[in-house]
């Protein structure tokens, strides 16, 4: 911004940086005062250029904030629970890690479960290591040891698998607080398959950049919803919290308008139901983003373009629908007895 024609740093631009804090500000000054100086900082703003302006000042100017930002942007997380077991959360979280993957970001998809997670077979990988030595090792994580205990998959994306033992001892929070940080100092993208009923697991999020609760139009899963999401929304911010429809049927008795109605959270998205594709992929071990032109594989990409923050049109994206249908009060009651 160029003030140097009234020298006033604008009332409106402390406003501007408090609505956009990622959007950074170089003000442009005939000199530096310290009355600009202090209004300039008051409003937030990054850098001062004063004139004579050269190329050295404001190409410095700009170095500096990209530096800034460099250390400041990590990746993102994604973290997928199911509202009940069966819904298809590993399926959508595997589907959605490789979606991710093939838009050629640097993934890594991390099986909580902290045991007999099933990510690995929908994976068709075959890790020796597990989450449990990322755990037992959190003093010396550093990229070439973690990636040592992952798997690289045909999906294209890292994987942190489950161990295929019963861990001896409890989970220690802080340790999956410091392998969440190492994860998104080194990945694009990680995304986590998470165990409902673990609660040092559940409890641990606060780096999840979204947290998905997977459910189905059946009572058993939306109850589960309305719980899981419940505990989601208490412990993080509210706006974390979103619901997936896994086996979308439109017909079906259960609308997304009651889902929302009962479960106090938008529906971000829907994925049809296709049986054949989903137990292929799983049987194969190959996820049906690397084999399947359908319906299904169709949504997961979409929904994925969505998470990267790419532009998508159209689509089932439902996070505006707010309807209550007529049958809500009955499924309230149904939900809650
Ligand atoms: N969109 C879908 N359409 C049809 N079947 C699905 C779909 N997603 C998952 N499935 C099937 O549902 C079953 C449970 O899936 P899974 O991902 O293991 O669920 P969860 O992790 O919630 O227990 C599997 O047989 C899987 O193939
Ligand atoms: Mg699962």
């Amino acid at each position: 911004m160029d003030i140097r024609a009234h020298g006033q740093v604008p009332a409106a631009l402390g406003v501007v940086k408090r609505q956009h804090p990622e959007t950074s500000v170089v003000l442009v000054v005939t000199a530096l005062t310290p009355e600009v100086m202090l209004n300039a900082m008051r409003a937030g703003v990054n850098e001062c250029v004063a004139e004579p302006l050269t190329v050295d000042a404001v190409g410095g100017a700009i170095t500096r904030i990209i530096a800034q930002r460099a250390t400041h942007v990590g990746g993102q997380v994604f973290a997928f629970v199911g509202a009940k077991g069966g819904v298809g959360t590993t399926t959508l979280a595997v589907n959605v890690a490789t979606a991710l993957a093939q838009q050629h970001h640097s993934t890594l998809f991390i099986d909580m479960h902290p045991s007999y997670g099933d990510a690995a077979v929908q994976l068709g990988a075959e890790p020796r290591f597990s989450l449990t030595d990322a755990l037992d090792n959190t003093h010396r994580l550093d990229l070439a040891f973690f990636t040592g205990l992952t798997a690289q998959t045909r999906a294209g994306l890292t994987l942190l698998a489950s161990p295929d033992n019963t861990p001896t001892v409890p989970i220690d929070p802080h340790r999956i607080r410091l392998l969440l940080d190492f994860a998104v100092r080194n990945y694009r993208y990680t995304v986590l398959d998470l165990p409902r009923s673990n609660p040092a697991m559940l409890d641990t999020l606060e780096a999840a950049q979204s947290i998905f609760v997977v459910t189905n139009q059946e009572l058993a899963s939306v109850r589960g919803a309305c719980r899981v999401a419940d505990a989601m929304s208490r412990r993080y911010s509210p706006d974390k919290v979103s619901l997936v429809v896994s086996r979308f049927d439109k017909g079906a008795e259960i609308g997304i308008e009651d889902i929302e109605g009962v479960v106090h959270a938008p529906v971000r998205f829907t994925f049809p139901s296709d049986y054949r594709v989903a137990v292929q992929a799983l049987n194969e071990g190959k996820p049906f983003m690397l084999t399947d032109r359908g319906k299904l594989p169709g949504a997961v990409a979409q929904f994925a373009r969505q998470l990267a923050g790419e532009a998508v049109e159209g689509g089932t994206s439902l996070s505006k629908v707010r309807a209550f249908g007529a049958r809500l009060g009955a499924l309230r009651w149904l939900a809650t007895s």
